[in-house]
């Protein structure tokens, strides 16, 4: 999985409770996840499809560095299926998962195209096992 983009917790980002807001890690992670896609099939107009379950493991607090990790599972005609998890960068320690994103290609129209892609075809610069 590659874990490539890292956020720090500010107090912008906290709940009522003081951990980060759920709202916020999602908006991260739709971010992250659709510019996956986006270099994964050479097309900037994706678009967001589908989530499946979110199972937020465990909090993050103010200040803790957390990094987000996407890994594409599935291509199909039209649509590419991610899997996410997001850690704490230091400990490791599990925040959330999520097993299923799935992105469709559009064409200009924004009706959905087939992309031509069978496999990761593009390994991020700064990738490390
Ligand atoms: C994306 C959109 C154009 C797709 O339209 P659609 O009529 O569902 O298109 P299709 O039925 O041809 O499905 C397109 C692909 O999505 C997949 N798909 C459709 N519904 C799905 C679902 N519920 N779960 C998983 N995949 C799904 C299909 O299997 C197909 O993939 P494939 O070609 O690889 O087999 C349309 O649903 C849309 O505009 N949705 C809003 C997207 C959006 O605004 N996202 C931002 C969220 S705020």
């Amino acid at each position: 999985m590659n874990f490539h983009t890292r956020k720090w917790v500010k107090p912008e980002d906290l709940n009522p409770n003081g951990t980060l807001f759920g709202g916020t890690l999602l908006r991260w992670i739709d971010e992250e996840a659709v510019i996956y896609a986006i270099v994964q099939l050479g097309n900037p107009k994706v678009v967001t499809k589908f989530i499946s379950e979110i199972n937020f493991v465990s909090s993050a607090t103010l200040g803790e560095i957390i990094e987000l990790g996407i890994q594409a599972t599935y291509f199909g005609k039209t649509s590419i299926t991610l899997t996410c998890e997001v850690r704490n960068k230091i400990t490791r320690k599990s925040i959330l998962t999520i097993d299923k994103l799935v992105f469709v290609n559009l064409d200009e129209n924004g009706n959905p195209v087939p992309h031509g892609k069978t496999e990761i075809t593009y390994a991020f610069a700064g990738d490390r096992p």
